[in-house]
């Protein structure tokens, strides 16, 4: 009976958690237009620059509950400065009384994490006899109290660490994948949250994959899909991933997706490092990046170029955080280039820092999160660094403003800009001079303020500078290496390059590039500290 009693005052608690939402400021609903996501009201652009947070595991609850307070772990996620979460969950919460009625004690007692009961007794004592629905929508709710947008991805059926083959998750049809359950979840969660206006959008199901996928299944369905959540809530937008984990949609140039409502769907992709083998990224930087760069494209990016536009959400990217892998370190830098060009919206894969439970282990660290193992610090802040010109809105549709270009150098996520003494140096994106290139090979030109001037190489080893001499063979500049990620001027031989000690822009010898300026086949140095790009904006 005590017990009862307690779970009485909990509920009470839980109530006055979940509806008092009033301060909800931004002006949602979302729409599109052409590539753009823009706001209903205003018809500004809005761009979604989010960050991944689990909540589809065995547990059903969303991680890091156990080790911090909600507002704490949601405070967070604004200072880190994402403006959205993509929350991810499983069917089964939605559509069996056996997962989505159990409370948070319930759920974890059945699994024997009693440390979790105590984390969560300890950091949330309100919510750990609500059931886990509850704590979900008190997540999204405390999420929408800090004006954060919500995603709500459909991530499995049953809840497990997603994806493999045949994990039984991967395809209608699949064992716990069946359409029509599907359908019940997604049209209970576009309900549910009718009246919550910061979940803007739903993607309708992660990483579609498996010997059952096909394009057949997929054109009856993924309208099935999109019909169920526009009848519940017609102001969400609808998510729509290809196949083979999310890393396809080239079938839809053939045939497109034709939903009977519009301006609100969205297209989604993966991009990780982990598909091509580790030693390939180290020994063939640029060609690799090359390579991955144009299959992204080809598969997924087309949409934001093709004659019948769809904003491309990458909803999934990320790197092992703790700097120690080579690999994803040179990874990131060639998707940041490509992100920063190509203006994506995107979500980082991820927020957490560990899982209460995932493929069996109590307290799974998670390397790719933001928050550390426990919930206490930033993992690591050169990350946010290097995400912040991303954050921008760099293009804007509205904006009739001169096109230039920021000088972006991904590795260190600064801009090139120029310092007092006529040196060249990188500083936040934010203020960055403005560049500009009429053609390969001619001249980079930046206006900045009671400045004019072209870039100009100096030297090996010497400071860039800025130099009134436009015409010299110097300040000639073309990009060079399959990945076109080196600007080199002096026909190929000195390449600009950031000093990451003292962030001032020289020249030095091409890495990887032999006299030519063609790519080195096997290549021991490490090109990402030349890696720069002109990334075209409108901004004033
Ligand atoms: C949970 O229980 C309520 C009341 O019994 C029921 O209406 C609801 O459908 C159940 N939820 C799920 C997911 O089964
Ligand atoms: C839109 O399509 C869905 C199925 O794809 C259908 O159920 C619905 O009735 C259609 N709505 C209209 C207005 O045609
Ligand atoms: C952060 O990541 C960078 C690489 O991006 C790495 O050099 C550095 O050591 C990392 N720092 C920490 C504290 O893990
Ligand atoms: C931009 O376009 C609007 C109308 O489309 C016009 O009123 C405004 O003067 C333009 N601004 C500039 C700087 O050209
Ligand atoms: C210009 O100033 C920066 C520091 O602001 C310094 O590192 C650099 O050496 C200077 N360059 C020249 C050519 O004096
Ligand atoms: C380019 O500038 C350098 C350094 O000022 C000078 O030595 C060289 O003669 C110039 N070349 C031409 C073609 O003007
Ligand atoms: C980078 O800058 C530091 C500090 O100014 C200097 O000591 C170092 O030699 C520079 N490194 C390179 C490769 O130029
Ligand atoms: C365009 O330029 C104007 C005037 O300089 C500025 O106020 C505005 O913010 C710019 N628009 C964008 C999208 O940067």
């Amino acid at each position: 009976m005590a017990e009862k009693n307690s779970s009485h005052f909990h509920t009470f608690l839980l109530w006055i958690l979940l509806f008092s939402f009033a301060k909800l400021s931004k002006s949602l609903p979302l729409s599109t237009s052409s590539r753009w996501i823009l706001d209903d009201k205003t018809g500004s652009r809005v761009k979604l620059t989010c960050v991944n947070w689990v909540g589809h595991l065995e547990p059903l609850i969303v991680e890091g509950l156990q080790k911090k307070p909600l507002p704490y772990i949601v405070d967070n996620v604004a200072l880190m400065g994402f403006n959205c979460v993509r929350l991810t969950w499983a069917t089964f919460m939605f559509t069996r009384e056996n997962y989505g009625n159990l409370t948070v004690r319930e759920s974890l007692n059945q699994l024997s994490l009693d440390g979790s009961v105590a984390g969560i007794a300890m950091n949330n004592p309100q919510l750990l006899d609500a059931t886990v629905v509850e704590v979900q929508k008190a997540v999204v709710y405390e999420l929408g109290r800090k004006n954060i947008m919500v995603i709500l991805d459909n991530h499995v059926s049953k809840p497990q660490w997603c994806c493999g083959g045949d994990d039984g998750n991967g395809f209608f049809g699949d064992e716990f994948f069946d359409p029509k359950e599907w359908l019940q979840g997604l049209t209970a969660v576009a309900n549910l949250y009718k009246d919550a206006p910061n979940v803007v959008a739903m993607s309708m199901r992660n990483e579609l994959r498996g010997p059952r996928q096909n394009t057949n299944d997929w054109y009856e369905y993924i309208p099935q899909g999109a019909a169920v959540i526009h009848g519940e809530n017609p102001s969400l937008l609808i998510i729509v991933s290809g196949l083979g984990y999310e890393t396809d949609l080239s079938f839809v140039k053939e045939k497109p997706l034709v939903l009977n409502f519009t301006n609100k769907l969205v297209y989604e992709a993966h991009w990780y490092a982990f598909d091509t083998p580790w030693q390939i990224w180290l020994s063939q930087t640029n060609q690799i990046c090359a390579q991955r760069s144009q299959r992204f494209a080809d598969h997924s990016a087309f949409v934001v170029s093709s004659s019948n536009p769809v904003p491309l959400f990458l909803s999934e990217f990320g790197a092992d955080q703790r700097g120690g892998n080579e690999a994803d370190n040179r990874y990131l830098s060639c998707l940041l280039a490509f992100v920063a060009e190509h203006d994506l919206d995107w979500a980082l894969w991820t927020l957490q820092g560990s899982y209460i439970l995932r493929q069996g282990v109590v307290e799974l660290e998670e390397v790719y999160g933001m928050f550390d193992v426990n919930w206490d610090h930033i993992r690591n802040s050169t990350l946010s660094r290097r995400l912040q010109l991303v954050k921008q809105i760099i293009w804007d549709p509205k904006s009739n403003n001169t096109t230039h270009s920021k000088l972006y150098h991904p590795q260190s996520g600064l801009c090139a800009q120029i310092g007092n003494n006529g040196s060249v140096r990188g500083s936040d994106c934010q203020s960055p001079g403005r560049w500009k290139q009429q053609e390969a090979g001619s001249s980079i030109q930046l206006e900045a303020e009671g400045t004019f001037g072209c870039l100009r190489a100096v030297g090996d080893g010497q400071p860039a500078t800025v130099s009134s001499d436009c015409g010299n063979q110097t300040t000639l500049w073309k990009m060079v290496s399959s990945s076109q990620l080196h600007i080199a001027a002096q026909g190929g031989y000195l390449c600009l390059e950031m000093n990451s000690s003292d962030s001032v822009v020289v020249t030095r010898k091409c890495l990887c590039l032999d006299e030519n300026s063609n790519d080195v086949p096997n290549c021991a140095e490490n090109p990402e500290g030349q890696w720069f790009k002109l990334v075209p904006t409108n901004e004033s």
